[in-house]
């Protein structure tokens, strides 16, 4: 699924948060938001999802503008979301949590929670748990795994490593790479480190104070480069 973003502006009452900002994600791509804390990712993060209301511009989904559509009409055209809190239903187990979305839909299988329970099998000992009681790697592993029964042609995620020990951000980052390459799943990340930028996407846009201030290839930029552009 194509995703274009275009002109996006949003507030938070009289604080304007997003200045026009425009990015594209081509079908099966992988983008990464870059920008120190307060620039504006989550808020267009949210914006994206119809989490946040705009006040202009537009986004479309394989051409069609959603602009105005539900979040959930965005959940269900393929758009799944891992915020940045992670929440989820502290006081279910991993089981229910991973249950209730599965049941939301009408073709839910119970093998996706096996395909799930596959990706991180870390979660595998922990089923009967209150996700209240998880660790910070374990919880994101469950808001990926919940994300992943809404069936998302693309997967979003608000700094999905914030807060989490190395062994673990591998382990996120190998199964969101796995699932990409298997299924050409789509990836919009929001992220403040470099590094994982360059490991996880192939284009980038950097935000600051609401505003796109430069984008391009992965490829094209060292970490040494981004780490001057993230110092603007
Ligand atoms: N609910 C809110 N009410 C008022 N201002 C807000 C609200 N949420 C965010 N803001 C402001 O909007 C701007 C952008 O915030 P946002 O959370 O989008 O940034 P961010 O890049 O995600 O930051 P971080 O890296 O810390 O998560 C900031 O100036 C922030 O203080
Ligand atoms: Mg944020």
């Amino acid at each position: 699924m194509k995703l274009v973003v275009e002109g996006l502006e949003a507030a938070h009452g009289r604080t304007q948060a997003l200045f026009g900002v425009s990015l594209e994600l081509e079908e099966g791509g992988r983008c990464c938001v870059l920008g120190r804390n307060g620039v504006g990712k989550t808020s267009l993060m949210n914006a994206i999802m119809g989490v946040l209301p705009t006040r202009g511009g537009r986004v479309e989904l394989d051409g069609r503008d959603v602009t105005r559509a539900q979040p959930w009409e965005r959940v269900r055209m393929g758009l799944g979301y891992i915020p940045q809190e992670r929440t989820g239903f502290g006081h279910l187990t991993v089981a229910e949590n991973l249950r209730v979305v599965l049941e939301s839909r009408k073709d839910g299988r119970r093998s996706e929670v096996d395909e799930v329970l596959d990706l991180f099998p870390a979660l595998k000992p922990l089923l009967k748990r209150p996700a209240v009681f998880l660790s910070g790697g374990q919880r994101q592993q469950l808001a990926i795994g919940r994300a992943l029964l809404t069936k998302p042609r693309i997967l979003m995620l608000d700094e999905p490593t914030e807060g989490i020990q190395p062994s673990v951000v591998a382990e996120i980052e190998e199964a969101i790479l796995a699932l990409h390459a298997r299924e050409g799943l789509g990836i919009l990340l929001a992220e403040q480190y470099v590094e994982m930028a360059l490991r996880m996407a192939d284009s980038y846009v950097v935000l600051e104070a609401g505003s796109v201030v430069a984008r391009g290839a992965t490829a094209e930029l060292s970490a040494h480069d981004a780490e001057r552009l993230l110092a603007i």
